[in-house]
């Protein structure tokens, strides 16, 4: 079971979807016939990226078919290109790798820290003359050391982008992740916080960037088009529209956020306590309690023994495993693994011929991440995702007696090893 947004669809999608259903029209342009603009035009999409941008506050939302969409227009809009390096966790799920890929820069791998985020400390580490942009990933809920990151990105001139894919309606410090990073790009798919089944789109403040993300989404044409603009598009652009239909699931799921992170916040709260003296036991640390969307529980055990052992007890695994969120467990990237022969981008002349090597990926290459996701278990609060917690945990529906249970269920296991 996926979620949590997933698991509160109801009459209030029903009720937007019809509207759109009955108008006939599911494209978000309306089709101009001679001078005349179809009246339908500025319908659900827009609507949709009016409200989303001013949710998270921002003046600027593109919403786009995916999360990976969104990444991958983002970094277009951020003028990422060959020979440019983006910094990324080691810790994500694979898109915001390959989104850098098919922009044609290269992916350097960081450290995570505690907050199981990126550890700010080793981003400045590998910053070269070469850093175009920080891709900050806010992993299961939790926003990444925003005030850290934004200080090493500002100190260089690079620019911030956030990944907002795991934690959309999440807050760092009183603003919304999406809205401190020069952009940020947020996922809707069946996982995610909120979902329009699948979806995404790109948020910034910045003029220039909006701009270069909607006409890369949408082949090159300016926002707000009535009509192809031969002569004016300033690139190539791609086709990654969202729908009239997914925009109307949307605006009612968006409506349905601060009730689900309300009870995302309590269950996770009421779990946290009761396993909290548990000896040698300890949390991942959160940046922004009352801000993070609390999908996750995630603890760390005091060895990489005891949680595998833990693990197998709960018929779980501990996050090193638990899929494909670990950079060790992507063979595209370990083994470059591009979609033609030519290797482009690892072996692109700008990057390559420029610094004399080629640069490479190998498991084990980030000794601190793998040491904390090999003592680290997930616990779900609201999404159950195979690739994160195995599907161990609650979904949303879950009430309070449930979380409860749940959590007597742990202690009892976890009692056995920690003394
Ligand atoms: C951190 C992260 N980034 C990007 C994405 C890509 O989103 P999508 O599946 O909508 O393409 C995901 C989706 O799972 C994600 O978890």
């Amino acid at each position: 079971m996926p979620g949590p947004g997933m698991d509160m669809i109801g009459e209030e999608e029903i009720k937007e979807v019809m509207e759109v259903l009955k108008t006939g029209y599911l494209f978000r342009y309306g089709i101009s016939l001679g001078k005349d603009v179809d009246p339908r035009f500025l319908g659900k999409v827009f609507q949709c990226e009016k409200e989303v941008a001013e949710y998270v506050g921002v003046r600027y939302g593109v919403a786009v078919n995916s999360g990976t969409s969104a990444l991958l227009t983002a970094l277009c809009g951020l003028e990422v290109g060959p020979g440019d390096e983006v910094i990324v966790p080691g810790f994500t799920f694979i898109a915001s790798i390959s989104s850098i890929v098919y922009a044609k820069g290269i992916p350097v791998l960081a450290e995570v820290d505690r907050t199981l985020n990126l550890d700010p400390k080793d981003v400045e580490a590998k910053i070269t003359p070469h850093t175009k942009a920080i891709m900050a990933v806010h992993m299961m809920g939790n926003p990444a050391r925003l005030d850290e990151l934004r200080a090493v990105a500002d100190k260089q001139g690079i620019a911030l982008l956030e990944d907002c894919a795991q934690a959309f309606g999440a807050s760092y410090k009183g603003r919304s992740v999406g809205s401190i990073g020069k952009a940020g790009a947020c996922s809707f798919n069946v996982y995610k916080t909120i979902t329009s089944g699948d979806g995404g789109m790109v948020l910034t403040n910045d003029e220039q960037v909006y701009q270069r993300s909607f006409a890369f989404h949408d082949q090159g044409h300016s926002p707000l088009r009535s009509g192809v603009e031969i002569g004016k598009r300033p690139f190539f652009g791609l086709d990654f529209r969202f729908t009239e239909v997914q925009a109307a699931i949307l605006l009612a799921q968006l409506r349905k956020l601060p009730t689900l992170l309300q009870r995302l916040r309590t269950n996770k709260a009421r779990y946290k306590k009761l396993i909290s003296d548990l000896p040698g036991l300890e949390f991942r640390e959160i940046t922004d309690p009352a801000g993070e969307c609390a999908t996750m529980l995630t603890v760390f055990l005091p060895t990489a023994e005891i949680a595998q052992r833990l693990a197998k007890d709960l018929k779980t695994k501990v996050a090193a495993e638990a899929g494909w969120h670990v950079y060790n467990n992507m063979e595209q990237l370990m083994e470059l693994r591009t979609n033609s022969s030519v290797r482009c981008p690892f072996d692109c002349f700008q990057y390559y011929g420029e610094k004399g090597k080629e640069i490479r990926y190998w498991r084990g290459m980030l000794p601190q991440t793998d040491a904390l996701l090999g003592r680290a278990l997930n616990i779900a609060i609201g999404v159950r995702d195979p690739g994160l917690s195995s599907g161990f945990g609650l979904t949303i529906m879950d009430d309070l007696n449930a979380v409860e249970q749940h959590a007597a269920q742990f202690r009892q296991a976890a009692e056995k090893y920690l003394k």
